[in-house]
C-alpha cells in the first residue's frame, strides 16, 4: 500500500484530477550505477508510491530524471536506461525510453501515450538547459503534459528547468509522496525538542557542514562527530593528526562551532581513539590507535572501538537522532567499521530517527536494520539546506512556504 503523508503546506498528487491525462513527474533517479548496472535502486523504489498512484488512476505517466553531472551533452555511460529496466521490473511493465530528454522523438512519444502507459525522459542533463534553468526547456517540458508532479526532493536544492522554471508553466501542479514524507520527517526534526536530541555528522569536510552544523547546535544537546571532518577539529583543538585530511582554512570555523557549542550547553564528542593506515589505501594494514592524538606517519581513517562505544553510548538513550555522513572512509572494509557500529546503535535505539545522505544510507541498509529507522532521506544535499533553514527551490515552485 502507498503510504500518503500529508503536509499541510504542500498540495499532493492525489488533489489533482489526472484520470486519463498527462503527468509528468520528475523524480530522482539519480542512482550509483556500477558496471552499467543500478547499484542501490532504493531511489527508484522511494518514487513508486507516486508512480503507482498515478497508474492506478489511469494517468499516462511521463518520468523525467537527471543523472549524474553530464555537463549538457549526451554521455551514453549516464543513460537512465538500466534506471528505466529496474523500473520496469518494479512496476511489471513496460517503461519506454526516449533518446534525448525533449525534441520531437519525446514529443511524439508523449502524445501517442496511453492510459497506464510510462514513458522515461532521457536523462534531463543531456541538456544544457537543464542545470542552467533555461526557460525554452523549462516550457518543451511542461508543453509535453496536462499536469506536472515533482517528487524528487533529493534535487529540491537546485533551481533547474525541471525542478523550478517548469512550476511556471504548467496549470496545475503538486508534490509526489515521497516529496511529503521527506519534508514531514525532516521538519519534524526541526520541530523536536532539544532534550535527548543527538546529531551524528561525519564525512569529508567540515566546509560541506558548516550551515547544519550551525543550525543543529541550536537544536541539540548532543553532537557527534566523526569521518575526516573530525580531525579538522582535533586539530583545532591542538591534537596531534598525523597525516588525516585537514581542512585548514577551517580550523577557526571548527574553534567558532566547539565554542558556540559550548556556549549553548551542547555536548560536543570528538573521536579518542582511531583506525589509521599509513597510506590512503584499501589494503593497506589498519594501525589501531587508542589515544587522542595521532602520530605523524600516520592517518585517522575510522573512528576507533572507545569512540564508537562512546558514540554508542550517546545514541542509547537519545528520544531523536539525526544522521549525515559515514564515521570513516566506508569504501573501504577496513575502515567502515565505525560507521556500521553508528548504524547499528541508531537502529537499536528507540529514538525518532532520520538518516540522510549515500553513504549512511549504504551503511543502515548493509547493517540490515533499515527498518529500524524511521526515515532513510533520499536527498543528500537537499536533506542538509532543508535542515539549514534555507529555502529548496524544487519546494518553493510548488508553493511551498517553511512555517518554521
Ligand atoms: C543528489 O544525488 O544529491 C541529487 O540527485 C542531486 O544531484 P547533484 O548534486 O548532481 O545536483
Amino acid at each position: 500500500m502507498a503510504q500518503k503523508p500529508r503536509s499541510p503546506a504542500l498540495t499532493l498528487i492525489d488533489k489533482l484530477p489526472i484520470e486519463g491525462s498527462k503527468v509528468l513527474i520528475r523524480v530522482d533517479f539519480n542512482v550509483p550505477l556500477e558496471d552499467g548496472e543500478v547499484a542501490d535502486d532504493s531511489r527508484i523504489r522511494a518514487a513508486l508510491p507516486t508512480i503507482e498512484h498515478a497508474l492506478d488512476r489511469g494517468a499516462r505517466v511521463i518520468l523525467c530524471s537527471h543523472l549524474g553531472r553530464p555537463k549538457g551533452k549526451p554521455d551514453p555511460a549516464l543513460s537512465l536506461r538500466p534506471a528505466g529496466s529496474v523500473l520496469a521490473d518494479l512496476l511489471r511493465r513496460e517503461v519506454l525510453l526516449s533518446e534525448t530528454p525533449v525534441g520531437d522523438g519525446p514529443t511524439r512519444l508523449a502524445r501517442d501515450l496511453r492510459d497506464g502507459q510510462v514513458l522515461l525522459l532521457e536523462n534531463l542533463r543531456f541538456h544544457p538547459g537543464e542545470t542552467a534553468n533555461d526557460d525554452g526547456l523549462a516550457k518543451a517540458l511542461a508543453a509535453l503534459t496536462d499536469f506536472y508532479v515533482n517528487d524528487a526532493f533529493g534535487a529540491a536544492h537546485r533551481a533547474h528547468a525541471s525542478t523550478a522554471g517548469i512550476a511556471a508553466h504548467v496549470r496545475d501542479k503538486a508534490a509526489g509522496f515521497l516529496m511529503a514524507k521527506e519534508v514531514e520527517a525532516l521538519g519534524r526534526l526541526l520541530a523536536a525538542p532539544r532534550e535527548g536530541f543527538v546529531a551524528v555528522l561525519g564525512g569529508a569536510k567540515v566546509s560541506d557542514k558548516i550551515g547544519v552544523l550551525q543550525k543543529l547546535t541550536g537544536k541539540v544537546d548532543t553532537l557527534l562527530i566523526g569521518g575526516a571532518m573530525a580531525y579538522t577539529f582535533l586539530a583545532a583543538q591542538g591534537h596531534g593528526v598525523g597525516k588525516s585530511k585537514v581542512e585548514d582554512g577551517h580550523l577557526g570555523t571548527a574553534r567558532d562551532i566547539l565554542a558556540n557549542a559550548k556556549r549553548r550547553g551542547v555536548k560536543v564528542l570528538l573521536p579518542v581513539d582511531h583506525r589509521c593506515a599509513a597510506t590512503f589505501d584499501a589494503d593497506a594494514p589498519v594501525r589501531n590507535v587508542t589515544e587522542t592524538d595521532i602520530s605523524d606517519e600516520l592517518m585517522g581513517l575510522d573512528i576507533g572501538d572507545a569512540t564508537a562505544a562512546a558514540y554508542g553510548e550517546a545514541l542509547r538513550d537519545a528520544r531523536t537522532v539525526f544522521w549525515n555522513g559515514p564515521m570513516g572512509v566506508f569504501e573501504f572494509p577496513n575502515f567502515a567499521k565505525g560507521t556500521r557500529a553508528v548504524a547499528a546503535a541508531i537502529a537499536a535505539s528507540d529514538a525518532f530517527s532520520v538518516v540522510g545522505g549515500g553513504d549512511s544510507v549504504r551503511a543502515v541498509n548493509e547493517s540490515g536494520k533499515a527498518d529500524a529507522i524511521d526515515h532513510i532521506s533520499t536527498g543528500g544535499g537537499a536533506s542538509l539546506e532543508f535542515i539549514e533553514g534555507r529555502e529548496l527551490p524544487g519546494l518553493t515552485a510548488l508553493g511551498y512556504r517553511r512555517s518554521l
